[in-house]
């Protein structure tokens, strides 16, 4: 089954993603939105894209679309998540999908009303690198997990950059920090307790943030983001026996990927096969389309993950640790140590 796709917008992200689609063969590029016509219409003819559309919701009206691929700003996703689903395509949404758990709540109910799949995209988790990760870890190569550092930053360069607006939800830790608080979820379970801090610049968006989270067992985590500081890419796994360096952790480079592991006086380095994480997340969506299996990043994991970046951001706000109650859902007043 090829899975005919829609494109809303001409974001720059979709350079990765448009090659990754031609490569992964259950998609196919059938469309691309773009608030101005002549936009999409010349982007079309760039990228070898058989329609184009000038405004999202009229790509939504296309009945040839199957799913739509959203990667507009942030504050946007929620909105054209439930659009898309409504219209009748399944939706694969840039991450963060949401900064409110409600927000992911509530689109996820639309997506199991109409019956289509809804799934965030955080590439990096398709990895073959990243599932080695988790594998080492449950294999004991490090011991027990004790600690998680993480962290992810770089220089905006471009004036204008939808990062820098709050209307449109930038932030660090939405556009970069997100990475290291869901890594640290996949490796150690849902949080039990994070506690936040940020700089923030003029818009009152944080252009720093940095976090610590408590999980069960008394695993912890620490991570930092930044848009206006040097590149960083940085994971370090921390056990009770051995400790785990991951070599560009998030693929934003195109390094080798690369796992050190430092254990009883000894080094060992593991590569793992390069993988494409874009064409794997494309596939996995596409797999989940046509019923072979669940998405890897479906309900449970993306409205946790907006809890835990909502109250990471109550915290930074008040200045006090916020407690999750149930797994991933914020709601207990922050405890007194
Ligand atoms: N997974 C990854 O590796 C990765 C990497 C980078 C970014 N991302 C995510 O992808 C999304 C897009 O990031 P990007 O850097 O590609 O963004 P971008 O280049 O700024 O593109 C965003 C697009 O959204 C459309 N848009 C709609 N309303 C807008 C508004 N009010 N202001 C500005 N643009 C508006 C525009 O397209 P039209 O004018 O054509 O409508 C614009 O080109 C973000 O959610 C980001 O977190 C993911």
């Amino acid at each position: 089954m090829t899975v005919r796709l829609g494109v809303l917008s001409t974001a720059r992200i979709n350079e990765l993603v448009l090659p990754a689609a031609q490569a992964c063969e259950q998609i196919e590029v059938l469309a691309i939105a773009s608030r101005e016509l002549a936009r999409a219409e010349r982007y079309a003819a760039q990228h070898g894209i058989e329609r184009s559309y000038g405004s999202y919701a009229s790509l939504l009206e296309d009945r040839d679309v199957d799913a739509v691929y959203i990667p507009l700003p942030n504050a946007l996703h929620i909105e054209w998540s439930e659009r898309a689903l409504e219209a009748g395509k399944h939706v694969l949404c840039e991450k963060p999908l949401a900064r409110r758990r409600q927000q992911a709540e509530q689109a996820f109910d639309i997506a199991e009303r109409v019956g289509l799949v809804l799934a965030e995209a955080f590439m990096y988790r398709h990895h073959p690198q990243t599932l080695q990760v988790k594998s080492l870890l449950g294999a004991g190569a490090i011991g027990r997990l004790r600690l998680i550092r993480a962290s992810q930053s770089f220089t905006i360069t471009q004036a204008g950059d939808v990062r820098y607006s709050r209307a449109l939800e930038g932030g660090a830790l939405m556009d970069v920090g997100c990475y290291c608080v869901n890594l640290a979820r996949f490796v150690a379970g849902e949080p039990e307790r994070v506690y936040g801090e940020q700089r923030r610049g003029d818009d009152g968006i944080d252009l720093l943030f940095s976090g610590t989270m408590r999980f069960a067992e008394d695993v912890l985590a620490q991570f930092d983001a930044g848009i206006d500081v040097p590149t960083r890419d940085f994971l370090e796994l921390v056990g009770s026996d051995g400790t785990m360096d991951v070599h560009d952790p998030w693929m934003s480079g195109s390094a080798e990927p690369l796992i050190t592991i430092r254990r009883d006086g000894e080094t060992e380095h593991l590569t793992t096969e390069p993988g494409e994480a874009y064409r794997l997340q494309l596939a996995d969506f596409a797999a989940a389309i046509s019923g072979e299996r669940e998405p890897r990043l479906g309900r449970a994991d993306a409205t946790a993950q907006a809890a835990a970046i909502e109250a990471l951001y109550a915290s930074a706000d008040s200045g006090r640790p916020v407690d999750l109650g149930e797994p991933g859902r914020p709601g207990k007043e922050p405890a007194r140590r």
